[in-house]
């Protein structure tokens, strides 16, 4: 499946785009992964990238949050190119990751893995602030926050690892995989809790194994396929295109 379609947007808003990703190149050594990838994320908006195992979904993300250095092509952020900071000053700028497998620290307690998460502001009321909202998200954690990472279930450490990217105070979050491995419970109050943030604005790029919920949840999708984008739209057209029922919805 390689069709591209033109954008049917007919948005006539001529402002640039809030993450501007324009022929990405990235990959592993002699091998690369990422090959020519551009999409963009708009001020409010929460765009999914789908996709099988394997097709560069965490190479994306990984390279706009600067842990896997471009070898070609720019990303904007706010009109700033970004794609040769380091990625402690692209947190600054306002990108915050919640990686797959979510990464959280096991030793440490559920507070300390989010004071991690503002690691880069010293603006101590700000990240008090902030810490309250993540517990009024995840209430949850606010009962575990004494308790080590590591002792906390999946989905709970899934929310912490959420929780933790919004302590860097992100415009944009980027979500890999947040329903990976987790119960349908589970899965609906996290996805409810990623539809909260986005009502209170924050711009979401979120990727996703199960492209039935991604879609529902996200304004536009991009479809990727051994590294490269190969259809984009929005999200309710996509979940309506017979190809992506038969490829990624088991329809
Ligand atoms: N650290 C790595 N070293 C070498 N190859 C990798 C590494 N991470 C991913 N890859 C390869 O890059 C490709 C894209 O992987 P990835 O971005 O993880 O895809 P997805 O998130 O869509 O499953 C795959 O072929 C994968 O094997
Ligand atoms: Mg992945």
């Amino acid at each position: 499946m390689r069709h591209h379609f033109p954008s049917k947007d007919t948005n006539l808003n001529t402002e640039p785009a809030l993450l501007e990703v324009n022929n990405l190149r990235a990959g592993y050594g002699p091998i690369e992964v990422l090959k020519g990838i551009s999409l963009e994320v708009r001020a409010g908006e929460i765009v999914t990238i789908i996709g099988a195992n394997g097709a560069g979904k965490t190479s994306t993300l990984m390279s706009i949050s600067g842990c896997l250095k471009a070898t070609g092509g720019t990303v904007r952020f706010a009109g700033k190119e970004i794609q040769r900071l380091p990625a402690h000053e692209i947190v600054k700028c306002g990108i915050c990751q919640s990686p797959e497998g979510r990464k959280i620290f096991p030793r440490l307690t559920v507070h300390e893995n989010l004071e991690m998460g503002a690691f880069t502001r010293s603006d101590t009321a700000g990240i008090k602030h902030d810490l309250e909202k993540a517990f009024h998200l995840f209430p949850i954690l606010k009962e575990r926050r004494r308790q080590l990472g590591g002792t906390l279930s999946g989905g709970e450490q899934q929310m912490l690892a959420v929780a933790r990217a919004l302590l860097g105070r992100p415009q944009l979050l980027l979500l890999d995989e947040p329903s990976l491995g987790l119960a349908p419970l589970i899965i609906l109050k996290i996805f409810d809790a990623i539809r909260e943030l986005n009502k209170e604005g924050m711009s979401i790029l979120l990727v996703e194994q199960n492209a039935r919920l991604a879609l529902k949840l996200a304004h536009r999708g991009y479809v990727m396929e051994t590294g490269a984008i190969t259809m984009h739209d929005e999200a309710s057209r996509l979940l309506n295109d017979q190809r992506i029922r038969d490829a990624y919805l088991g329809e």
